[in-house]
């Protein structure tokens, strides 16, 4: 048998002495040490619960899962879970199933989802119409010069800009040059001439097609595809993952690969939300971005570059290329969006831009 300690036994003794003598004494202490373990029980188990409920963080979004955001996303999502043991989940809504696009920033600034990826040419309805600067036409001769902007001083001064919105830009998210389709072919600015263009909601977007003689129109990006397909618009810009994943190829007869704008995207979060998680929570969430985004580097122009093959397999729409004279024809067409559109950008951003894509 295992005896206890002398000193232990000693206690004991003195304890049932003491006891026995005063048997009011001993319920109250049986009672206060009853009361002090489930006290302890019920702290301890809030605790655990506290620990164990995870960060939950909604991330809305427009397009579906397989282009380069929704699969940047997903990775997001997956690195992020697997970083943090578990403690932050991301759940991803594609395609508008939460929001279309100008909800979605409301939802962000109310707190309802933490984190979005909207496309730049969206930013200005929130007041910061420096990002539509990415809208302008032919403004990035490669994805270099992009990359120069993005990644450098530029990108992140206009990132800045956000926080007075109650948003912290953490990214840039590339897509890819836009290609113009409609149900004639578009092979000389003269062919815009009438034509009724679905645009994204930017200033500089609805410029461009004035600029061309088309008429344009801001839809949402869920509205686009049943738009062309009823008729409500006869064309429209985008990437080709943008496309082929709208199936836009089954109703556009037409497409030209002009690259003639870029499309690509700001990750944002709710400031406040983003201010109020442990600071070595966030340290994990910004290592997972980062992942994220340089995955999301590589994929982009590869997922575009898919998307125009099966769109070609596809054998809907006729794919046109443009001459040089006609990508010059193009190039002078749309060249006085510039002037028109420098001051409600910003001249020193546009300047700032010029500068830095003009570097070898
Ligand atoms: C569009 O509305 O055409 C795009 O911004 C959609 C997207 O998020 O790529």
């Amino acid at each position: 048998m295992v005896r206890p300690p002398r000193g232990a036994q000693t206690a004991t003794i003195l304890f049932s002495l003491f006891y026995r003598k005063n048997p009011t004494a001993m319920r109250r202490h049986l009672l206060a040490a009853a009361l002090l373990a489930c006290a302890g029980f019920a702290s301890s188990g809030a605790l655990a619960q506290k620990q164990e409920a995870p960060i939950i963080i909604k991330f809305s979004h427009v397009v579906t899962p397989d282009t380069p955001k929704g699969q940047a996303a997903l990775r997001f999502k997956a690195l992020a879970e697997q970083m943090s043991n578990g403690r932050v989940k991301v759940e991803v809504y594609p395609n508008s199933q939460l929001y279309r696009d100008r909800e979605e920033l409301e939802a962000l600034q109310l707190g309802a989802v933490q984190m979005l990826a909207p496309s730049l040419a969206k930013f200005s309805p929130l007041g910061v119409k420096e990002f539509e600067a990415f809208d302008l036409p032919y403004i990035f001769p490669s994805k270099q010069a992009l990359y120069a902007v993005t990644e450098g001083r530029i990108g992140r001064g206009l990132l800045r800009k956000l926080e007075a919105k109650g948003i912290t830009g953490l990214a840039y998210w590339d897509n890819g040059f836009k290609i113009m389709s409609a149900n004639k072919p578009l092979l000389t600015p003269a062919d815009f001439r009438g034509l009724r263009m679905r645009i994204q909601s930017s200033r500089v977007l609805d410029e461009q097609m004035r600029v061309l003689g088309a008429q344009p129109l801001a839809l949402a990006f869920s509205e686009t595809a049943p738009a062309l397909r009823d008729g409500v618009v006869q064309g429209t810009e985008n990437t080709p993952s943008n496309m082929f994943t709208q199936r836009m190829h089954e109703t556009q007869k037409h497409l030209t690969v002009s690259n003639h704008g870029y499309l690509g995207y700001a990750v944002i979060v709710n400031k406040k939300f983003w201010d109020g998680l442990p600071a070595g929570t966030r340290r994990i969430l910004e290592r997972a971005m980062a992942e994220a985004t340089a995955y999301e580097k590589t994929i982009a122009q590869r997922t575009n570059d898919a998307a125009l093959e099966s769109i070609r397999r596809a054998g809907t729409t006729t794919i046109h290329t443009l001459s040089p004279q006609q990508q010059a024809e193009w190039r002078k067409a749309m060249a006085p969006v510039y002037a028109r559109m420098e001051e409600r950008i910003g001249k020193d951003v546009v300047g700032a831009i010029r500068r830095e894509v003009a570097k070898p």
